[in-house]
């Protein structure tokens, strides 16, 4: 590992905000927040009971050497109503805070609102109220009035996304509203809030003011897997419209004083556009000092035509969100570095003149408490890679000051209570303990270099319990595998060994005992029908993911009666833990006799004969479908359908999907059977012209028959699609090379292989496993 150090004055900091942390959600004064209500008493108090415990909290930081806080205020402990009457001692709360901070050579940055809205306001209509912003406004002047002279940096609003789409869209948040109208007003309302908000701390003399977005690349699940990929022409809009939604709805009016003119339609076709009044974008467009990063993770998205709207993204019709299989935090959210480094690159693009600092970023993991800490190394790796991906962003020139984690304390994770663990310091919430995480002691070396050092943290393994214990590994391992053939003492030595180092036991404990080899065959039956790229993809996907969880792949040939003993022998030996099998075409005895060993075994596609084996094929009936009611859309009646080989299932059925679509719509198909390649699809579609149907539209179960149908159908004069409309099946790359370019049914090629992968791993992880069937997608383009 390379040392990573920062520029001299780079910011290391922590952030909190006031409903997460403070609790004493009734004491001296505060008035109920949307939280409360929202919570129903089930969190937010005592929450980490900082409201009486800052002093220790400030003095943690001191020793952790954080050089900024960024906290937020509690706008219902300082104006209970939300605006008129202000709260004293909620003022001299912050007040307090503020000095100790300083008194601890740490910089207050405050910020304003983060979501806990006073009740009273709610009542009034909340953020669909145009008063709020003006209220807000007010507030941020009482707030300013009284510590603006010691808070060193300002930021209005705290990701106003989240605030007003899972607050009034999708509902999770609170105030738990389900009105895409009402989110899109709310956000409009955000903004003018932040304008005037930041024109009265300027006003008042604030000298570096903000504001903090939560922002995502949005990629297509391809791009995720390798980020130099392109986005596919039919996904285009997809990522376009999310990334309106989600990023550039608040960007462009913040830094450029518009909305994003794509959005605009969507906004008025929802909410209208009333809302909206002459000089509120250049009062929300006024510079900022700071523009304030939360990044988590990203967001990946394709078309899916028939995908209905994410409540949280109103207009996102048409649009699938995809998880992905990467490695994810216990929050499920999929980890990747490389995202922050392109969000940073595109801001630096984009917005040039805009200072930036990192104001969240961290993960939830869950914790192991042990007699001597809570080594979690997975947090540590999580904030190192990104601490990586930002170095190497302020390389190539994005100009960001500083880096705030996400968070000083295991708090309150909003709707989720209590269960979330961010915190470099754990809390133990029945007593208030505050026990510092190895990562804090970590993050502390960190800010004390000015950035990361070359050595990696250290796991403790089970050579370690073993040293410790001063027993063998084999010991050790059967000890936390629960085996009998343990001694009580032995037993009671190493639990206490692995308790001291905080020991989690791993894969590699468990092979001891269970004799997992940790390696897979990925069994390959050539040659086959076509499908070069779902095999190429198959091969390539399958081992990085499956190398990413740890294991070894064994890759196997099948093409001969030897070969297929041979693979036998290995499974049976138990070589491997699993097997991938892509199966031969046709008739094939290999599933059934691996699937007899008792190995977990995984298909790729729907096997001839039913069987128990898991697999993981495409929906070809389906797309099939999709095929004929496009044709019959564009007013084809007489279609030709060319299939071949029949021997493949997969091409049954596709035949039958289509069939069965055109019978449904009284139609009566003519069929041509035909091979592999595009000389057959020739043949077959020569024999469909000349056959006095006046045909005009011809389906082909796969593209290279389509392409051969093309061809013959020129060679007899007819121009397509005027005369006759043509489509495929496969999408394969010389589809969209033709001339004209083909329409054709998507076949997910990566999604399948991926997908393959996964089924494996949950079969390894013992979990009950089903068939997966993934969705095709028609591609329209100009033969039809
Ligand atoms: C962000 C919030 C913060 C915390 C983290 C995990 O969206 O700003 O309060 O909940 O997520």
């Amino acid at each position: 590992m390379r040392t990573a150090l920062f520029p001299e004055g780079f910011v290391w900091g922590v952030s909190t905000s006031a409903f997460q942390i403070e609790g004493a959600t009734d004491r001296d004064g505060r008035g109920p927040s949307i939280w409360d209500a929202f919570a129903g008493g089930e969190y937010g108090d005592p929450a980490c009971d900082h409201y009486a415990r800052h002093p220790e909290d400030v003095r943690l930081m001191q020793d952790l050497g954080i050089a900024a806080y960024r906290f937020s205020v509690s706008w219902p402990r300082v104006l209970p109503e939300g605006h008129g009457r202000v709260n004293g001692p909620g003022l001299d709360f912050y007040d307090r805070l503020v000095d100790e901070l300083l008194e601890a050579g740490i910089a207050p940055y405050a910020t304003l609102y983060h979501w806990d809205l006073p009740q009273a306001l709610q009542d009034g209509g909340g953020w669909t109220s145009r008063d709020t912003a003006r209220h807000f406004a007010d507030y941020a002047r009482v707030v300013y009035d009284r510590v603006g002279d010691r808070v060193d940096t300002w930021f209005t609003f705290n990701e106003p996304w989240v605030a007003a789409f899972l607050g009034h869209g999708s509902g999770v948040h609170a105030p738990g509203l389900r009105s895409a109208a009402d989110a899109f007003v709310s956000a409009h309302h955000m903004l003018l809030a932040h304008g005037l908000g930041l024109e009265a701390l300027r006003a008042q003399g604030a000298a570096k003011a903000g504001v903090v977005l939560n922002l995502s690349p949005v990629l297509t699940p391809a791009q995720l897997g390798d980020m130099s990929a392109g986005i596919p022409d039919e996904d285009a809009a997809a990522v376009a419209r999310i990334d309106a939604l989600h990023n550039r709805q608040f960007l462009e009016p913040l830094l450029r004083g518009r909305y994003p003119a794509e959005l605009l339609p969507l906004i008025e076709r929802t909410a209208g556009l009333g809302h909206i009044r002459d000089g509120d974008l250049d009062a929300i467009g006024r510079p900022v000092d700071l523009l304030g990063v939360n990044y988590y993770t990203p967001i990946a998205v394709q078309a899916q035509p028939s995908a209905p709207a994410d409540p949280a993204f109103p207009g996102s019709e048409g649009v699938l969100f995809c998880s992905v299989p990467t490695a994810v935090t216990a929050m499920g959210w999929p980890i990747m570095p490389s995202g922050l480094s392109l969000l940073l690159r595109r801001l630096s693009e984009e917005y040039p003149e805009t200072e930036l600092m990192i104001t969240e970023n961290g993960a939830d993991f869950e914790d192991v408490v042990t007699g001597d800490g809570i080594h979690d190394v997975d947090r540590i790796s999580f904030v190192e890679e990104h601490l990586r991906a930002l170095r190497t962003s302020i390389d190539e020139g994005a100009r960001v000051r500083g880096y705030l984690l996400w968070s000083l304390l295991d708090c309150v994770e909003w709707a989720d209570g209590y269960r979330r663990k961010f915190g470099i310091v754990h809390v133990d919430f029945t007593t208030q303990r505050r026990l510092l995480k190895d990562s804090a002691l970590w993050y502390r070396d960190v800010v004390k270099r000015n950035g990361l050092g070359a050595e990696r943290p250290k796991r403790p393994t089970l050579e370690t319990v073993a040293a410790r214990a001063r027993v063998s590994r084999a010991t050790v391992s059967r000890v936390v595998n629960g085996e009998a053939r343990v001694s009580p003492d032995v037993r009671a030595t190493v639990l206490r060994a692995v308790q001291e180092l905080g020991y989690v036991p791993n894969a590699a404990a468990r092979s001891l005992v269970t004799r997992r080899t940790d390696s897979v065959a990925l069994v390959l039956s050539v040659p086959r029908h076509g499908g070069e790229a779902l095999t190429s993809a198959v091969v390539q996907y399958v081992t990085s993911v499956l190398e990413g969880a740890g294991k070894q792949i064994t890759l196997m040939l099948a093409d001969t009666p030897e070969s297929h003993r041979r693979i036998i022998r290995h499974v049976e030996a138990r070589q491997v833990d699993g097997v991938v099998l892509v199966p031969p075409d046709g008739p094939d005895t290999l599933t059934e006799r691996l699937a007899r060993t008792g190995v977990p075994v995984v298909l790729l596609g729907k096997p001839a004969i039913a069987s128990l084996v898991p697999h993981v094929d495409v929906d070809n009936a389906g797309g099939a479908r999709e095929a004929a009611l496009h044709l019959l859309d564009r007013g084809r009646r007489r279609i030709g359908v060319i299939c071949g080989p029949l021997d493949l299932v997969a091409v049954q059925d596709r035949l039958a999907g289509h069939l069965a679509t055109l019978h449904e719509n009284g139609l009566r198909p003519v069929i041509a059977p035909a091979g592999l390649d595009g000389e057959s699809g020739a043949a077959a579609a020569r024999e469909l012209l000349s056959g006095g149907q006046d045909l005009d539209a011809l389906f082909a179960t796969s593209d290279e028959l389509a392409i051969g149908a093309m061809r013959a159908a020129r060679e007899e004069g007819l121009r397509v699609p005027e005369d006759l409309a043509v489509v495929g099946f496969g999408d394969i790359h010389a589809a969209s090379c033709t001339t004209p370019a083909l329409t054709t049914v998507r076949v997910p090629v990566a999604d399948q292989a991926l997908a393959l992968a996964r089924l494996l791993l949950s079969r390894l992880d013992g979990r009950h496993t089903s068939s997966v069937v993934l969705p095709t997608r028609l591609v329209v383009r100009a033969t039809t």
